[in-house]
């Protein structure tokens, strides 16, 4: 199993208020599977993956991503578990916006101190059809460029598992499909597991399988 996440908790606290938002949920995916998460606004699906790809910490459970319990790693161990092994797409794109496309892109293979970064970002550049766009920066370019840049970044470290929070969410729908099947396409060719949040029936029967948050617990469908 590439992910295996057992009795987790999260719990939001303000003030005396306490809201329950997953309980003693379980979660099991196996490699190179493609994954849709679906749920009513609120259900807890991007607290769910941000704590799945260690951005957040739970109240209790494991998370255990190919082979390593996450909540166990120190800040800086989760960031260079995080750049090794797990790519992050948002619905807001979340680039850096005091960086260039390329320089986005090149971001997490420095972080990995990988060879030949700048070779292997133009590729991945390339792959996302935005080779005449590198030289720009995130408010130079439109939603769906960002997105794919996004993709880019994620993807570019061959990562064994992607998290994606409605990436087609801020796009209008010709655009949203493009992205999406540019996504599908880079994740079925490198082999990498794909989690995607998504409010779309019709994207997330795409997927392999399809979970239900409801009650604090992701249900197979
Ligand atoms: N940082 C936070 N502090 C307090 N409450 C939070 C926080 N983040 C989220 N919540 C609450 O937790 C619940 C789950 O939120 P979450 O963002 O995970 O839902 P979601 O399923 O992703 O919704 P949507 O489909 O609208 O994106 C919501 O009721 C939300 O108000
Ligand atoms: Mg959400």
């Amino acid at each position: 199993m590439i992910i295996n996440i057992n009795s987790l908790t999260k719990k939001y606290t303000q003030g005396e208020k306490s809201l329950s938002v997953l309980d003693r949920l379980n979660f099991k995916v196996e490699e190179s599977k493609s994954i849709a998460i679906i749920g009513k606004s609120g259900s807890g699906k991007s607290t769910f993956l941000s704590l799945g790809a260690g951005l957040d910490k739970p109240d209790s459970g494991e998370i255990i991503i190919h082979g390593k319990d996450i909540t166990r790693l120190s800040e800086n161990e989760l960031t260079q578990f995080r750049a090794k092994h797990i790519g992050i797409i948002f619905q807001q794109f979340h680039l850096m916006q005091n960086l260039t496309a390329l320089e986005n892109i090149l971001l997490p293979l420095e972080i990995l101190g990988k060879e030949d970064a700048l070779i292997k970002a133009n590729e991945q550049l390339a792959k996302v059809g935005l080779s005449e766009r590198g030289h720009h920066f995130p408010h130079q370019l439109s939603g769906g460029e960002k997105q794919r840049v996004a993709i880019a970044r994620a993807i570019v470290t061959e990562p064994n598992i992607i998290f994606a929070d409605e990436p087609s969410g801020n796009l209008d729908d010709q655009t949203g499909e493009e992205v999406m099947e540019l996504l599908f396409e880079l994740v079925k060719h490198s082999q990498t597991t794909l989690v995607l949040v998504t409010h779309d029936n019709e994207l997330a029967k795409k997927c392999d399988d399809i979970y239900l948050l409801q009650e604090h617990k992701l249900i197979k469908q």
